[in-house]
């Protein structure tokens, strides 16, 4: 790994054994782009990747010279208005209404390690041999507006990490209305462009489309990362598969309104933006005063859409996620929420707990009802006081229970959010976002407090604190159940309303802040109506997130396939619900709603006094599985194999650092009959080393599994054969392979 800068050619390159990025100071001062991708040997000079021709119509900075045009070359912060027709990745409103500038270097330096970013989540390392940073500084010399730009790699991986922090070093106030964290100018348009997008309940699909001349893009203007999009995309060559093949992913580290765009412009180059979202920002930078924009990851991979995914799963795991939970593998827990909705008391909840202890469940979370007046969604959030008519002591004494039960306890909190019907509203109205003289939206009849003001971030951590200090709670579900509308905030003037947005989400990670800072060993899940908030910002503080309101195994397995394109394994909040299921009242066998939630962080959802003997007996298989083989399936090498989007049925595995053990895990949607005899190949194995399958006891080379595949063809369905279970909807198995001496 290594920085380095060619003082004669003014050209820096960032490399480590997987990958090069090469910039230049252009002829006019500016900061050019010349190349992303496999590590490449260094040279002195590479200014011969400059790209230069005169062409009609190109507008250009010196007269006499018609090669020299912003239009073309490719830059790393690209302003409108001074021949650069592309979108731009910041614009500055000056008081004299002039929005042009011109931003020039002035110089750089080169450090070991990675500083944190304020305010904001990040990448992070913990020694400083483990990455390093360069910081380029530019000016726009009209205004003093500084632009500090960090470019971080690190030992292993092929991402580099990349922030903008402004200073207003002028003597007049400007107004940043884009400050874009990324700008990748690709050569060529050649991709395809891959995204995770759906709705509430049917998160992260994956969904792809070639690039094409003009601006394809995907945003929030939501107020949370949203469930719509997420931000991330991945470019993709026509031919790469999973396996094989380039692909670039995109990333940004944060959880609020955003942008990612590809432009491709008449050339057939791509400029690639990711960043706050433009259209709700403006953010007032007065003189000495900063502003940093949040960390984007790009990875680059010659191996794939798994190759990407695993780049991002190392680097998240272990270089985002952080605490105590990090790199523990995670409690088999039970949530009350789907077994009893808001209807519930002391008594009850002890009752699922004693099932679920007896069959080797670990943690017990309460959820959503067990504070304030919080009988229905119109009451009681803001007032984070255990309710004492359905918990006679309190949550301290329900802990306890719990505790001697031989459990964890874990409780849910909803602390962004505020009920009209609540003693918080009624003693702080004003703390409601809302334009004064005009109505609001309700979302799910609650309303959204402004937490871009500190007082507001404070009077909640006093109450959750106050609770935390009192029981023994070992993790929070940190939910959030709507979308912002009329945001304004009434502690800030009028020419600063542009950074309620961004200042909220300040807030958020604030009080993430104090809470994983003051309380160690509590396991964060951040969660949004399932996975409306499902994004790199939220990993920081909380290692797992719920994934989707959706439990049903089939729709999970889409939405969990697609959450795997860029976040680990360990990062899945995965539960088994009841059958029928309550979202899709799909009835699916019990060990198919297992099998899935496997490749997560698994868990219950359900209240296991209503399940049979025989459904309880699995019941304790399935957890003795999961916690012997928890710390492969979290913290193992993940590959999709076989993709839901594609057909009727899915596969993916996992295996173990040392490649001894796999764990393969194949579903079929519908059942068919006569069908098609079926293989997987297998990856990650060891070629030379024999395994055996724990279905059947097969026993083969790794490179048999991996180049001729693992048989999944059923030949149950159709005719049984005597003694065989007939195969049905919805089949799954999962198949271990050990390495055999
Ligand atoms: C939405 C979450 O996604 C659910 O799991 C549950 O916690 C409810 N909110 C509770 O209101």
């Amino acid at each position: 790994m290594s920085i380095l800068f060619h003082g004669g050619s003014k050209t820096f390159h960032i490399w480590n054994q997987d990958v090069s990025y090469v910039m230049m100071i252009l002829p006019n001062g500016q900061l050019g782009q010349l190349y992303f991708g496999k590590r490449i040997h260094d040279r002195e000079d590479f200014s011969d990747l400059l790209e230069l021709a005169p062409r009609a119509m190109a507008s250009c900075p010196w007269m006499g010279n018609k090669e020299f045009s912003l239009e073309h070359v490719k830059l790393e912060l690209p302003s409108y208005g001074s021949g650069d027709f592309r979108a731009p990745a910041v614009e500055i409103r000056q008081g004299d209404g002039s929005r042009i500038s011109d931003f020039q270097y002035t110089s750089h330096r080169i450090e070991d390690g990675k500083p944190g970013l304020a305010g904001l989540p990040a990448t992070y390392v913990e020694e400083a041999s483990n990455a390093q940073t360069l910081v380029v500084e530019l000016k726009d010399p009209l205004t003093g507006i500084k632009a500090e730009l960090s470019y971080t790699v690190f030992t292993q991986g092929a991402a580099l990490a990349k922030n903008v922090r402004y200073v207003n070093e002028g003597d007049q106030a400007v107004w940043l209305e884009r400050a874009m964290s990324l700008c990748l100018d690709l050569p060529d348009s050649l991709y395809e462009w891959v995204q995770l997008s759906g709705a509430w309940a049917r998160e992260r699909h994956m969904v792809s489309r070639k690039l094409a001349p003009g601006i394809q893009s995907i945003g929030s203007m939501r107020g949370h990362s949203s469930h719509h999009h997420n931000p991330f995309l991945a470019l993709k060559r026509p031919c790469t598969t999973e396996d094989h093949g380039e692909a670039i992913g995109v990333s940004l580290v944060y959880s609020g309104n955003f942008l990612m765009q590809a432009e491709v412009d008449v050339h057939g180059s791509a400029r690639v933006l990711a960043g706050i979202h433009p259209d709700t920002f403006s953010w007032k930078l007065e003189p000495g005063e900063a502003f940093q924009t949040p960390e984007a990851v790009t990875v680059y991979s010659s191996e794939g859409l798994n190759g990407m995914s695993q780049a991002f799963h190392k680097l998240y795991q272990r270089c985002l996620a952080r605490g105590e939970w990090r790199d523990k593998v995670r409690p088999i827990l039970i949530n009350n929420w789907e077994a009893t909705y808001f209807d519930f008391d002391e008594e009850k909840l002890l009752e699922i707990a004693k099932k679920a202890a007896s069959c080797g469940v670990e943690m017990f979370v309460l959820d959503d009802g067990w504070f304030g007046r919080r009988d229905s969604e119109l009451a009681g959030l803001g007032d984070w006081v255990a309710n004492k008519d359905r918990l006679p002591h309190g949550i301290a004494g329900l802990a306890k229970k719990i505790g001697q039960l031989g459990m964890k306890f874990g409780l849910w909190f909803e602390p962004e959010m505020v009920n009209l019907d609540s003693d918080l509203y009624r003693s702080h109205p004003d703390w409601k976002l809302e334009v004064p003289g005009r109505a609001s939206c309700h979302g799910r009849n609650q309303f959204v407090l402004d937490f871009s003001r500190k007082e507001v971030v404070d009077a909640i951590y006093g109450m959750m604190a106050d609770i935390l200090q009192e029981a023994d709670v070992s993790y929070i579900k940190w939910d959030m159940n709507r979308s912002m509308t009329e945001v304004f905030s009434k502690a800030i003037p009028a020419d600063r309303q542009g950074e309620v947005f961004h200042r909220y989400i300040l807030g958020v990670y604030d009080l993430y802040d104090r809470l994983t800072s003051n309380f160690p060993h509590i396991l964060f899940e951040s969660c949004a109506s399932g996975g409306g908030r499902f994004d790199p910002g939220m990993l920081y503080y909380a290692p797992q997130a719920w994934t989707s309101d959706n439990t049903d195994a089939v729709e999970r397995m889409k939405i969990q396939y697609g959450s795997s394109l860029c976040y680990p394994i360990s990062s899945i909040g995965s539960h088994v619900s009841t059958s029928p299921n309550h979202q899709m009242n799909r009835k699916t066998p019990l060990r198919t709603r297992a099998n899935v939630a496997y490749f997560g962080t698994f868990g219950y959802e359900l209240d296991l006094n209503r399940m049979s003997e025989e459904e309880l007996e699995e019941v304790k298989e399935q957890i003795a599985f999961m916690k012997e083989y928890r710390s492969i399936l979290q913290f193992g090498t993940f590959y999709r194999l076989k993709s839901p989007f594609e057909g009727n049925e899915m596969a993916w595995m996992v295996v173990s650092q040392d490649q001894k053990t796999a764990i393969v895990g194949w579903y079929r949607v519908l059942n068919q009959i006569n069908g098609s005899f079926t293989r997987v190949k297998l990856k990650g194995l060891l070629e030379d080393t024999c395994y055996e399958n724990s279905q059947d006891g097969a026993r083969h080379y790794g490179d048999e599994w991996m180049h001729l595949g693992l048989r999944t063809s059923d030949v149950t369905a159709g005719e049984v054969p005597a003694g065989k279970e007939p195969s049905n909807d919805f089949e799954s198995k999962i198949y271990v392979l050990k390495a055999v001496e």
